[in-house]
Parts: structure tokens; sequence; C-alpha cells
């Protein structure tokens, strides 16, 4: 690097751990959030869906299949029924009897202590899912300016919108999957309307998008990287934030942590 330039493995780069550190611990458990907190994380990022009975709660995919031993809609679950489910042996018998987290379980156990990085996860299927989740922090006085670790996403960008008139002053990201590769100026000056972050695939994410998407006003997360490679390319395209399974690849360079 040229004198006075840092060099892009030096520049502050927050880490993200993606649905915890699932890497190591199976996503969206309270263990691999445990891990993520352990390994200095700067944020959890959290997938929240809601149960039958109106529980927000923490998982990815729409239905039970892949992470738990049982099978079905999220939505078709109560509370009750969906935490007799075990959500860590699918990723290691060492994980056996995990349970499906509550979304304010997570809130509670990790506010001021590790940034949290909300996704709504298909909200389009929980009508009223903006709501629960600003009541949630409503009630602890995280809706309040200056509560500077909590960020709430979505890839459903009329959900982001929503979100961000009942939460003001926190700040908001729009997902952009691949979809958005070809994403205009004009795009992301609409985005920035709303947005403090446009969160790309990694795959479209280079120096020239990451001066674009900072020209608009907003920084950029990318995701999901998996592989040290991977975490490289961010570094140097110059990437505010990286949310990756293994949050070692993106704090093990000089100047970080
Ligand atoms: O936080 C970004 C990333 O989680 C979005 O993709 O499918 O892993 O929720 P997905
Ligand atoms: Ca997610």
């Amino acid at each position: 690097a040229a004198i006075g330039e840092t060099p892009a493995k030096q520049q502050q780069v927050v880490n993200v751990a993606h649905r915890g550190a699932s890497g190591h611990a199976p996503e969206n458990t309270m263990a691999a959030f445990e891990k993520a907190f352990e390994m200095k994380s700067d944020y959890i990022e959290i997938d929240v869906q809601m149960t039958k009975d109106g529980e927000l709660i923490a998982i990815h995919d729409t239905t039970v299949d892949r992470t738990t031993n049982g099978m079905g809609f999220v939505g078709d679950f109560t509370l009750e029924e969906i935490q007799q489910l075990d959500a860590g042996s699918w990723f290691d018998e060492e994980f056996a009897g995990e349970q499906i987290p509550t979304f304010e379980e997570i809130v509670d156990k990790y506010r001021g202590k590790v940034g949290l990085l909300i996704e709504l996860k298909s909200p389009e299927l929980y009508p009223g899912v903006e709501e629960k989740v600003a009541d949630v922090l409503t009630e602890r006085n995280m809706h309040r300016p200056n509560n500077n670790k909590v960020i709430i996403q979505s890839f459903n960008h009329e959900s982001v919108q929503r979100s961000k008139e009942l939460l003001p002053n926190i700040p908001h990201g729009v997902l952009a999957g691949m979809n958005w590769a070809e994403v205009t100026d004009e795009q992301l000056q609409e985005f920035a309307a709303y947005a403090d972050y446009f969160n790309p695939n990694r795959n479209f994410v280079d120096e020239e998008l990451v001066e674009r998407v900072h020209r608009s006003g907003m920084e950029i997360y990318a995701y999901t990287v998996r592989e040290q490679k991977h975490a490289d390319e961010l570094f140097e395209a110059g990437v505010d934030g990286i949310i990756t399974d293994f949050p070692e690849y993106v704090y093990d360079f000089p100047g970080q942590n």
C-alpha cells in the first residue's frame, strides 16, 4: 500500500457470526450464539420466524426438517411443540438436546454483550412479525437512538420499510441476493431512503459496488463466508462487515480484536 494508506487487511471489518458461529455449532441455537460470543464476534446474526401461537423463535428454514428431528412448517408448530424438537443432533451428537431458542431469550442473554443482526426471515408468512420484534426491543428500551448494536434486515424490502417505520432509530438493512447483482445507483438511492445497510451475496461484491454503496450513504456487510479466501476477497473489496459461519476467518489479521 502507498504511504498513508491502510492495507486492506488492517481495516476494521465488522465480524458477524452467521446464525451464530454456525461452522462450529448448530445454527440458530444457544450453542452457536455462545460460541460466537466466546469467539468475540461483533454481532450474532439471528433468523427470526414465528410459531402458530405467535411466539418469535430463531430458525432459518421455513420447515424444521433440515435442522431438527421433526418435520413440517415452522408456522404449524406451537412454541411448546417446536421446543420439544432436537435442534442439535443433526449437526453433531455432542449437541443433542439443543432447543430452538426464542428470540426474547437470545435478546435477554446477549444484549449489551454482542451486537444483534436480526433477520426477519420470510416475514410474508408471518403477518405482524415486524410489530412483535419491535415490541420485544421497545419493552427493553432498545428502540432509542444510539442503541448502536442492533440492526434489522430482510430480503423482503417491504418488511424492512415497515420495521423502519416502527423503529426509526434502529438501523435497518436490505439483504440482496443474486437477483440484485445488477443493482443500479437509482435503486441504491431508493434503498438508502429507509435502510442504513445494503447487505449483498458476496458473489457480486467488488470494489466498485462497495464504492457505489458508500456513495449512496449506506454501509455494506456481505454474506456468507465459509472459506478464508472469500473473506480475503471481501477485505480487498473494502466491505464494512463480513457475515461468516467461521468468525476466525474475519478477525485473524492485524488490527482486529
Ligand atoms: O445475514 C445474511 C444471510 O443470513 C442471508 O442469507 O439464507 O443465510 O439467511 P441466509
Ligand atoms: Ca440469515
